[in-house]
């Protein structure tokens, strides 16, 4: 396969919450990123699009995510953990399309207040994206304490964080090339 295009990876922020705090998370997940040379990266923020009404007819979609989910090769959420669960901003973001995940990976990053790192979130997102047609990873990040996790820089204060981060990183590139493959070639 031609590596010269580089492969796009959509980095989902979970949350609209003004003091969010998982938005650290994923502006890192974003950073660690962009240090993959075969990786082009585009952080992704619900704040900055509109989504009116539900569903996924044309009405209720983002021309501007429907043309980066369209252009994407696959995904990587950061979800913070909502009443065990992921916020509703992510949901209606998610929701708003369809044939534009089929076949495509993503890996799923947690976060939240307490020790857990947003492992239910984690786990109740499964489903959803399964249902999408994208193909999630096995191997997930998270962050635990999220708010006192980052420097002022947006630096882990912990080393095993990065670690975490490439880990998920290292299976989101195996599964984005190979998918890629699939794509194009096989039908
Ligand atoms: C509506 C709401 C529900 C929450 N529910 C949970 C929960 O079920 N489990 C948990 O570990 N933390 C929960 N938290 C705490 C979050 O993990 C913590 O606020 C974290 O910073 C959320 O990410 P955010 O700051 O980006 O919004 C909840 C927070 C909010 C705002």
């Amino acid at each position: 396969m031609s590596m010269d295009k580089k492969f796009l990876i959509l980095v989902l922020a979970g949350t609209t919450r003004v003091q969010r705090q998982s938005f650290k998370a994923a502006q890192y997940v974003a950073k660690v990123g962009e240090t993959y040379p075969e990786l082009e990266i585009e952080l992704v923020d619900p704040e900055n699009f509109n989504f009116p009404g539900d569903g996924n007819d044309p009405e209720g979609k983002d021309p501007r995510y429907s043309e980066l989910t369209a252009k994407a090769d696959g995904f990587f959420i950061v979800t913070p953990e909502y009443n065990h669960s992921f916020p509703g901003s992510l949901k209606r973001m998610l929701d708003s399309e369809l044939e534009n995940y089929i076949h495509k990976p993503v890996a799923i990053a947690g976060a939240s207040n307490g020790g857990w790192g947003g492992v239910r979130a984690v786990e109740s997102l499964v489903p959803t994206v399964r249902e999408m047609g994208l193909a999630v990873t096995f191997t997930s990040a998270y962050f635990p304490r999220v708010q006192d996790a980052f420097d002022a820089d947006g630096n882990p204060v912990d080393e095993r964080t990065e670690t975490g981060v490439r880990r998920a990183y290292d299976e989101l590139i195996w599964m984005t090339k190979t998918l890629k493959y699939g794509r194009d070639n096989v039908k």
